[in-house]
């Protein structure tokens, strides 16, 4: 039997801009996901999940399915690979890896799978559905002997998170979820299959609430909204791209010298960037964002995709309990957490 966790993960900036080529950074969050795989004596997978429901069928169907992605073309209305009559099917991300490992690594052996995960349901902007198919890999990973170093979880799981994404993603958050830290992450855009640059900002010590708003903001409708506004208006898109790189460069040190107050300006502003000029916040964001603020964070932000889910704002050890507070007087969820922990763990 192998057991394997991996954790959620937070854009502290650049969000968005990081689909056009521009630096961001990411961190790893205290909730995890926990996937625990058994093999079995016959060729059946049997998927348990918390929340997310239960799932049988043999290792040979699962592996014959056709699994293609399609990336999105700039123009195409917004898309989720993974929905069906509007209700997103979690588990079929899980089931397009366990048919693709199964082609690749020739499994012929059935195996249990179940999962729990600590990341609130509802959450966008803290990537769980990243968490769990790096869960899932991790423990498929180590039960069946597959050799994947976790450094390289990044391309074997790309795929998956631009169907999930419908057509277009970064893959950042599985930086976080399989290498954990706090990471500078970078696409190079000028690579075919694509590559994540990526810098460990080393060990620190910062502290955040987040804010779940209870809206389901979904990267599949956020990321070709940002796309089309792009493809409207290149130099005006470019602009605010081009800021938000400067502020992740000067995040990017303001993290390594340990200043929060700076780094809390800087998520100010790229919040603004991402609410005013990219159009990707939600009135409930703003809500959570600005009574963070008021209740004495560094500074807050939208996290993610936008347009509903998360915020976190950076703050004191001291202050911590009362922006959270604040942050549900608001009608907010706030879930106080460690960032930039482990990576997955096996
Ligand atoms: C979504 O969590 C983050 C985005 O930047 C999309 C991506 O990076 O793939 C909006």
């Amino acid at each position: 039997m192998a057991i394997s966790t991996s954790p959620g993960n937070v854009f502290f900036l650049g969000e968005h801009s990081i689909v056009y080529g521009r630096p961001a950074i990411v961190a790893a969050v205290n909730f995890r996901t926990h996937a625990e795989v058994k093999k079995r004596t016959d060729n059946k997978v049997v998927i348990n999940s918390d929340g997310y429901g239960t799932f049988e069928d043999t290792l040979e169907n699962l592996s014959t399915k056709e699994w293609t992605v399609k990336l999105a073309t700039p123009t195409e209305p917004a898309r989720n690979d993974y929905k069906t009559d509007g209700k997103m099917d979690v588990l079929a991300p899980a089931k397009d890896l366990i048919g693709r490992l199964a082609q690749i690594h020739d499994l012929k052996t059935g195996f249990e799978l179940s999962v729990k995960s600590e990341i609130p349901q509802n959450s966008g902007g803290m990537s769980s559905s990243t968490a769990f198919l790096s869960s899932v890999l991790g423990a498929l990973n180590q039960e069946f002997s597959l050799g994947i170093d976790h450094q390289n979880f990044f391309d074997v799981l790309l795929p998956f998170q631009v169907k999930i994404h419908g057509g277009a993603a970064s893959g950042a958050e599985i930086t976080s979820s399989s290498l954990g830290g706090y990471n500078w992450v970078k696409r190079d855009l000028t690579k075919t299959p694509p590559v994540l640059e990526r810098k460990n900002l080393g060990k620190q010590n910062f502290h955040l609430v987040i804010g779940n708003t209870g809206v389901a903001g979904l990267t599949s409708e956020t990321v070709p909204y940002v796309r089309s506004g792009f493809n409207g208006d290149n130099a005006s898109y470019n602009a605010v791209f081009d800021r938000i790189a400067e502020l992740v460069s000067l995040a990017e040190k303001a993290i390594k010298a340990g200043d929060a107050k700076l780094l809390g300006q800087l998520m100010d502003e790229d919040h603004e960037l991402l609410s005013r000029d990219l159009g990707v916040s939600h009135p409930k964001l703003n809500k959570l964002v600005d009574a963070a603020r008021q209740a004495g964070a560094y500074g807050a932000k939208l996290s993610g995709g936008g347009k509903g889910g998360v915020m976190v704002a950076l703050v004191s050890q001291e202050t911590q309990d009362k922006v959270a507070k604040a942050i549900e007087a608001v009608g907010g969820h706030a879930y106080i957490t460690t960032v930039g922990g482990e990576g997955l763990k096996n």
